[in-house]
């Protein structure tokens, strides 16, 4: 009796001995390793921006199943929460991803007012974040922050370069038009500066609430002021209307519409015979042809049944700038130093071509002219190239 329990207790010593030394060795448990890291998807599931937020998940689904499931080894757990595009309703949503369901990374949205509330919680947290669209100029400008990352754009960046475009293309004074809301005023904003800068003129900025789609008023002024030409911010349904109605009330006939190429992306089943000949700026276009850009249109094509756009290149986009970082980090993503330097210094092989990141942490990218054939957005060339955003005010 005496023996055999002496014998049991060596034994049972033996054991947990290198347990404890395997347990003391590292900080992370050897449970975080192999845990499924948990993606929280905040997007508009309802509402103008619904289909660009389908599109999003549908392009982070398609690179994360391309890899076999995993990131540097690692499941992938998804955690949704649909943010009705409703600036006023971020923090409460945000907070269902970071608290209830305590998700590793926040990857959203469409709309630049939520993502402000979103990064903002983000920035207190220190949950890390991508934005897989949102072009709030801020978020990589004066509220940068080292756990927040884009893979989209600043609402400056396709903006600017197509008042460059309007101006070089002869045009001496334009109207903008758009919602009031971060996206269409930053968005105005960018292509004022570039069409003044080429000596352009600006006669009137004229706004609607988001998500507001009485656009008669504001054609009728546009009619009677007859500038050279417009510039609207508009996406999601929101544009599939603007553009019908701007050529119903045939002022697509004497006064050229341009904008950033959210005007045109996705849209264009929808648009028809309004949208053609459109000339847009944005940093992808439908026929880059490129090997990269082929294979990921194909798959994305035979896996959802519908064409990719700019917001699944965005999410695709935003799967692999995560992958970037657990690589760095061997899967860690509880290690966010690591997962962060990863990300930060990633070089993005993107459909829409390769890319890194501002110090910022936004895309320096080309910014391709589009016009609008058939149901494409074809490129015309690229009106800027590798584009960095000025990122005005952002200390790291
Ligand atoms: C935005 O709110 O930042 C936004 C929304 C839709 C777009 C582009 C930008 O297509």
């Amino acid at each position: 009796m005496t023996s055999s329990t002496f014998i049991f207790t060596r034994r049972t010593l033996a054991i947990a001995v290198p347990i404890f030394a395997i347990a003391a060795l590292g900080a992370t448990p050897a449970h975080a390793q192999t845990a499924p890291v948990k993606v929280g998807l905040m997007l508009p599931a309802t509402g103008t921006y619904a289909n660009l937020g389908t599109m999003i998940e549908n392009g982070f689904r398609l690179y994360v199943a391309e890899q076999g499931g995993k990131l540097a080894g690692r499941e992938i757990e998804y955690f949704k929460v649909d943010d009705e595009s409703e600036p006023s309703k971020a923090t409460e949503n945000v907070n269902k991803l970071i608290k209830r369901d305590q998700v590793d990374v926040l990857v959203g949205t469409v709309h630049s007012g939520v993502a402000l509330g979103m990064a903002k919680v983000a920035r207190e947290t220190g949950t890390l974040m991508i934005v897989p669209n949102a072009g709030a100029d801020v978020i990589t400008g004066a509220i940068c922050a080292k756990n927040i990352f884009r893979t989209s754009f600043t609402n400056w960046q396709p903006a600017y370069a197509m008042g460059k475009v309007a101006a070089e293309r002869g045009h001496k004074n334009a109207i903008t038009i758009t919602w009031n809301y971060a996206a269409g005023l930053e968005s105005a904003k960018g292509f004022v500066e570039g069409f003044e800068k080429g000596g352009g003129k600006i006669a009137q900025n004229l706004t609607l609430p988001f998500p507001n789609v009485e656009f008669q008023a504001l054609l009728t002024q546009i009619a009677a002021q007859k500038p050279d030409a417009v510039f609207a911010f508009f996406a999601g349904g929101g544009a599939v209307k603007f553009v019908k109605d701007y050529a119903a009330a045939g002022l697509n006939k004497t006064i050229p519409l341009y904008g950033p190429g959210f005007l045109t992306d996705g849209t264009l089943e929808a648009q028809g015979a309004a949208a053609q000949g459109m000339l847009t700026t944005l940093h992808y276009a439908d026929n880059l042809n490129t090997p990269r850009d082929n294979a990921f249109r194909l798959n994305f094509a035979k896996t959802y049944k519908v064409n990719a756009d700019v917001y699944a290149v965005q999410g695709y986009d935003a799967a692999q700038l995560l992958a970037a970082g657990l690589k760095a980090a061997g899967g860690d993503i509880k290690n966010q130093d690591k997962v962060i330097a990863g990300m930060s210094s990633a070089q993005i092989d993107s459909p829409r071509g390769k890319f890194s990141l501002s110090t910022a942490h936004n895309p320096i990218q080309d910014i391709y002219l589009r016009e609008v054939k058939g149901k494409n957005n074809e490129s015309r060339g690229i009106a800027m190239k590798a584009l960095a955003d000025p990122a005005k005010g952002c200390k790291m």
